[in-house]
This record gives C-alpha cells, sequence and structure tokens, in this order.
C-alpha cells in the first residue's frame, strides 16, 4: 500500500519540488498543509498549486485566532525578544503548524509528516521537536535537509519533472506571519552592509515617513491589549492596525546578529512593526504596576522564555510552568501607554493605569509630599550594615596580602 505523508506546503519552490520528491523518493501520497498565520499570501493560489503538483489533498487552515491565542499573547505577557531583539515571529509559528501537520496526518491516516526547513536552521527543530513529542510515530521527513541542491539545482529539478514553478524574483528568503517579517540570504549575508530597501515591505524607510509624528495609545487589560486609539479592536484587527500604523513610522526595523540553535551566528532582518510597539508599551506599563521584585524575576523569566521558544521547546514543561508564573503577574497589568512614532523612532511618552504603584505624594519634589525623609536615615544605617563591616575588615586583608597568602606566594615562586 502507497504510504501517505502530510506535509506542510507554502507554495514556495521548496515545497513545490518536496512534493515530487516525496512521491518518488518515499513512493509515498502526499496531503499538503497550508496554514494562514496572516502571512498575507493568496490561500487560493497556494491551493491551486498544490493540486497543479499534484497532492493527493490540501488544507488550508485558518489558524490566526488560534495563533493570537495560544503564542502570540504568552508572547506579549512575557515580553518576549530574543536577545533583546527578535520578537520571535517565525519560532512562535513553528510549534502550531507541527500540531496542525500532526492533526492532518492523523485524520489521513499518514505515517510521516514533512517540511521544507533545511539542517541549517532553527525551524527544523521546532517543526520535529513538536511533531515527535505530539505522536512519537509519526516519521518525520525533511527532504531540503536530505537532497543538498542548491536553489539553481532545485529550479533545474523542477523544470525536468515539470512542475510548473515560477521562481519568485525576490533575492531573499522570507517568512512572515502577522507577528512578523523575516529576510535572510543575498545581500543581508553581509553583515556589515546595509539592507537594501528592496528587503523591506511592512515599513516605510524612515527618511520617507511622515513629518507629523504619530501617537499610538495602546490599551491593555490584564496583559492583553484591547483597544488603540480609543477604539476597541478583536485581536487580530488589533494586530494588523498597529502593524500597519508603525510601519507607516518606520517603525519596526530590526537587524540583528543572531545566535542560531545549530550554532551558527547569522545576520537577521525583521519587520515587525506591531510586535515591537506592543510589547515597548506592555513593558512600560508594568513598570508602572508591578513591584521591583516582580519586575526583577520577571525579567529572568522572560528570558528563559524567549530562549526556550526559540530553541523549539515550545511543548517543554518548563515554557508551561513561566506561562503560569507570567499570567499570576498580569492580573494588574491594566492601563493605557502612549507612543510617540517620528521617522523610525518610537518612545514613550506616557502611561496611565487604576492600579499604578507611582504615587505623587511619595514621589514629588514640590510642596505637599508624604514621604518622611528622616526615615532614610535609619533605613541607611541597616542597607549599608554589611558593607560598613566589610570594609572595616579591609585593613586586614591589605595586612595578609602584605605578608603573603599562601596562595599569591606560590603563584610569585613560579
Ligand atoms: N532566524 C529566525 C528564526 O529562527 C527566522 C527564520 C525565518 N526563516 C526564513 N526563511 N526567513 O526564528
Amino acid at each position: 500500500m502507497r504510504r501517505t505523508v502530510a506535509l506542510a506546503f507554502s507554495g514556495g519552490l521548496d515545497t513545490s519540488v518536496c512534493v515530487n520528491w516525496l512521491q518518488e523518493k518515499y513512493d509515498a501520497d502526499v496531503v499538503t498543509v497550508t496554514l494562514d498565520l496572516g502571512q498575507r499570501d493568496d490561500m487560493g493560489l497556494i491551493e491551486k498549486r498544490s493540486r497543479l503538483i499534484g497532492a493527493k489533498n490540501h488544507y488550508t487552515i485558518d489558524a490566526k485566532d488560534e495563533f493570537l491565542r495560544d503564542y502570540v499573547n504568552p508572547a506579549i505577557m512575557a515580553n518576549a525578544l530574543y536577545e533583546g531583539k527578535y520578537p520571535l515571529s517565525t519560532a512562535l509559528g513553528r510549534p502550531l503548524i507541527g500540531k496542525k501537520l500532526v492533526e492532518v496526518a492523523e485524520r489521513e491516516g499518514a505515517d510521516a509528516v514533512a517540511h521544507g526547513c533545511t539542517g541549517k536552521g532553527n525551524d527544523q527543530v521546532r517543526i520535529d521537536v513538536t511533531v515527535r513529542a505530539m505522536n512519537p510515530k509519526l516519521q518525520v521527513i525533511a527532504p531540503v535537509r536530505e537532497w543538498n541542491m542548491s536553489r539553481d539545482e532545485e529550479i533545474l529539478y523542477a523544470q525536468r519533472k515539470g512542475i510548473p514553478i515560477k521562481p519568485s524574483k525576490s533575492i531573499f528568503s522570507v517568512d512572515q506571519n502577522l507577528w512578523g517579517r523575516s529576510a535572510e540570504s543575498g545581500p543581508l549575508e553581509n553583515p556589515a552592509t546595509e539592507p537594501p530597501e528592496s528587503a523591506f515591505e511592512w515599513t516605510v524607510a524612515p527618511e520617507e515617513a511622515p513629518d507629523e509624528p504619530g501617537y499610538l495609545e495602546i490599551e491593555f487589560r490584564e496583559g492583553i491589549p484591547s483597544r488603540v486609539n480609543g477604539r476597541s479592536m478583536e485581536p487580530l484587527k488589533l494586530v494588523s492596525y498597529v502593524n500597519q500604523f508603525a510601519g507607516s513610522h518606520g517603525v519596526g526595523r530590526i537587524d540583528h546578529m543572531e545566535d542560531r540553535l545549530v550554532g551558527i551566528k547569522s545576520r537577521e532582518v525583521y519587520e515587525c512593526p506591531a510586535a515591537t510597539a506592543i510589547i515597548e508599551a506592555h513593558r512600560d506599563l508594568e513598570k508602572l504596576v508591578l513591584t521591583r521584585h516582580e519586575l526583577n524575576f520577571k525579567a529572568q523569566v522572560e528570558r528563559e522564555w524567549a530562549w526556550l521558544v526559540y530553541s523549539g521547546l515550545w511543548l517543554e514543561p518548563l515554557r508551561t510552568a513561566l506561562d503560569r508564573f507570567i499570567s499570576a503577574t498580569q492580573d494588574r497589568v491594566t492601563g493605557s501607554v502612549r507612543l510617540k512614532l517620528y521617522k523610525g523612532s518610537m518612545r514613550v511618552v506616557g502611561r496611565a493605569s487604576e492600579y499604578s504603584i507611582y504615587d505623587l505624594g511619595l514621589a514629588t519634589y514640590g510642596r505637599g509630599s508624604k514621604f518622611d525623609q528622616m526615615s532614610a536615615v535609619g533605613f541607611i544605617e541597616l542597607w549599608g550594615l554589611q558593607s560598613r563591616v566589610a570594609a572595616s575588615l579591609n585593613s586586614r586583608v591589605e595586612e595578609k596580602q602584605e605578608i603573603g597568602h599562601p596562595r599569591t606566594k606560590a603563584k610569585a615562586a613560579e
């Protein structure tokens, strides 16, 4: 009996060649699966292409709401930026693709899933780990990892096999979803040179942005953005609105020297207008409403969270546990933050919350301060206690160094 393989299908060159390759090398029927994660592709066209190439069946899955609810929202609450910069847009989408591949494979009676990731990146890890954790019986096939063809060889292969592809004019390898757009390869591979304008699609060049600043007022309810510029919006609408608004001011371009999981350093160029604006606003609101102890500890948790997600361990129980902690900190993260956007720059210029820990009566240098300055004296006495005692011992330490500690003595004799 011919086996069935469920293939994650984008409609591009790689995954188009994959269909034929799986049919021939693995003697398999191929069922293609395309997720709509808000990547702005024509889903109807992708489905047509799949049928044309000879897939046995095709699934178009609108996963935008699930992606926002279960992947993007936790990332917002975690202020998730890998290495302090990358909002994890691609990284968040992969485990969901893995999950849907497993669902389709089980439904279609497939014994394997396949994807078009190379052996050099993070995406293979993210999908493979997810699939194998969800259903260890499924084999994972990554043709691109196996065949080792260059892009030109792939085009040749496609021509030989009569696979109807029109190789895109883009010199960049692009991945997009509603949380961001990533571009790699071509001229971007030289980290010393500025990315050409053609690498960008979601943002205008800061030089071309409007001469008037724009304001984004983002309101959060328990850590999740709910209204923008006074209008309450569905999550999907809200993210598209912020993407468009911030992008029109040239905000959201990220040029990042990134450490891939497999050890390669790579130069990545991202456009993440909504992610950049929303995370900046969210983080600022937290600074208003969380205690310094919460903030300090949460920063460590955020780093770990971003690392787990980046490195393909979405299903790791630690990630779920960290999410529970993060979620517990969000009860008071309700309020609004005002961002000022101007020619590629973005600044928080105001914030307010009913749970604000900021107390004007305590902070003011003006009249009517409630803070008893004399209480600082006793506080300082105790705060510096150990430092004082340690400093008083310095004279002894110096004495010992003059005589020569056994360890320093031995060193000197060498
Ligand atoms: N470096 C990013 C990540 O690992 C993005 C990779 C996206 N892939 C691409 N073909 N552009 O998440």
